[in-house]
């Protein structure tokens, strides 16, 4: 597989999730054209993926999905044999102060990329494929028991959830009415390197170094399944090649940590490794009021993925974890890169209006 010739496009490549899985392409793939289609938000950074960008088979082309001529052009510049969809807005907090940037972004874009990749292949679909990368999001909220399965009815709470709940609808739609050949996996929370510090741990982590509060919401009883970001990475790589049309993949770490719990094990790791007398992160703890609709729990079966597929997780969370902060200490350029202008602004004026209990 890895001697043919295939071109891919990449959404949202230079964020998060996408750098590591442009990276993985990239280096596992030489043959293989990696194409990144990113608008480069608040959330994408090209200093994500220095080590790649002079590697011959990598390109950036800096464009918006929402645009439709942005993507005629990227379309009739190259001809694409997949494309793995991993733009969008993705922080739940922001979703909440400003819904219409999600749907314009993960509905109308997506739409917009499905159209394009649609007109680009003539519907003459052989060999293609169009993977949507999606969120655990979508199912809604779980009480004490019980797990997310790809067959789990939808039922999104947020508008970021119901945003990517729609653009999953709107893939499978394309499916069924105009046999466009889709793959969809849908994953929980990621951690790791090169997250952007607005969501839980590399938020906390940014503000343990610089002594500031760690706005705990609500009672932080609230259940996340965290999942080592390379390992979704590896996941996405496993389905674009390896999963069946049509189909939906749950990936997620058997990994379920309480926020209040795993706030308390990262401030004692951050004590050890700035060398601070243990106890001291955690007084940093502040709770605050709750995120509107915030949901209880997330928790995947990640038994399909696993059997079909043969993939697991590869690292022990203690291990990632100590990875992840060691990473943000060592890159305080990256983080200060991320975190200035605009970015450093909007955080202190969210972080002003929330309501301390
Ligand atoms: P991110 O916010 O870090 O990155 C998003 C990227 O998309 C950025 O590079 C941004 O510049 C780009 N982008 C945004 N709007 C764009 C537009 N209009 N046109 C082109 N590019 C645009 O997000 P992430 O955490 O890496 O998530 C990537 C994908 O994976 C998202 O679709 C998200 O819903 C999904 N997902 C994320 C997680 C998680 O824990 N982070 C878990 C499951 C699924
Ligand atoms: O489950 C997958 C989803 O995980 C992805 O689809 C989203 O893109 C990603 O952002 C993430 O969503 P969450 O809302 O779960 O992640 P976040 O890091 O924002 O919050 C994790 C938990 O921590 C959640 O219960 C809210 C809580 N939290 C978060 C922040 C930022 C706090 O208590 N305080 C905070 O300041």
């Amino acid at each position: 597989m890895e001697n043919q010739t295939k071109t891919i496009l990449v959404t949202g490549g230079a964020g998060f999730i996408g750098s590591h899985l442009v990276r993985l392409l990239v280096n596992k793939y030489p043959n293989y054209k990696i194409v990144n289609f990113d608008k480069l938000t608040y959330a994408g950074n090209l200093f994500n993926i220095t080590d790649i960008e002079n590697a011959p088979n990598y390109v950036f082309e800096k464009g918006d999905i929402v645009e439709t001529e942005h993507l005629d052009k990227v379309f009739s510049k190259y001809d694409f044999d997949g494309v793995i969809h991993l733009a969008a807005e993705s922080h739940v907090d922001r979703s909440i102060a400003h819904p219409t940037e999600f749907i314009v972004t993960n509905i109308v874009g997506t739409v917009n990329l499905l159209n394009a990749a649609k007109h680009a292949w003539k519907d003459n679909f052989e060999g293609k494929t169009f993977y949507h990368v999606s969120t655990d999001e979508v199912y809604g909220s779980l009480g004490d028991e019980g797990f997310f399965l790809e067959d789990t009815s939808y039922d999104p709470r947020s508008p970021y959830s119901a945003s990517k709940a729609s653009s999953d609808h709107l893939v499978r739609a394309y499916f069924h009415t105009y046999g466009l050949p889709v793959k969809i996996s849908n994953c929980s929370n990621n951690y790791g390197p090169n997250q952007f510090p607005e969501k839980l741990l590399p938020l906390f982590i940014h503000n343990i170094k610089n002594n500031k509060a760690l706005p705990v919401y609500g009672e932080g009883l609230n259940i996340r399944d965290w999942l080592w970001v390379k390992d979704h990475a590896v996941a996405i790589d496993n389905i674009y090649h390896n999963g069946v049309l049509g189909e939906t993949y749950n990936i997620g770490g058997h990994n379920e940590w309480k926020n209040i719990d795993l706030i308390h094990k990262l401030c004692e790791l951050m004590d050890q490794k700035l060398g601070r007398e243990a106890g001291s992160s955690a007084g940093l703890i502040t709770y605050v009021k709750d995120r509107a609709g915030h949901d209880m729990r997330y928790a995947i079966d990640a038994t399909k993925i696993e059997k079909d597929l043969g993939w697991v997780p590869s690292i022990q969370f203690e291990e990632g974890l100590s990875l992840t902060i060691d990473w943000y200490l060592e890159n305080e350029e990256w983080l200060d890169s991320v975190t200035s202008g605009d970015y450093q602004k909007y955080y202190d004026e969210q972080y002003n209006k929330r309501e301390f209990v």
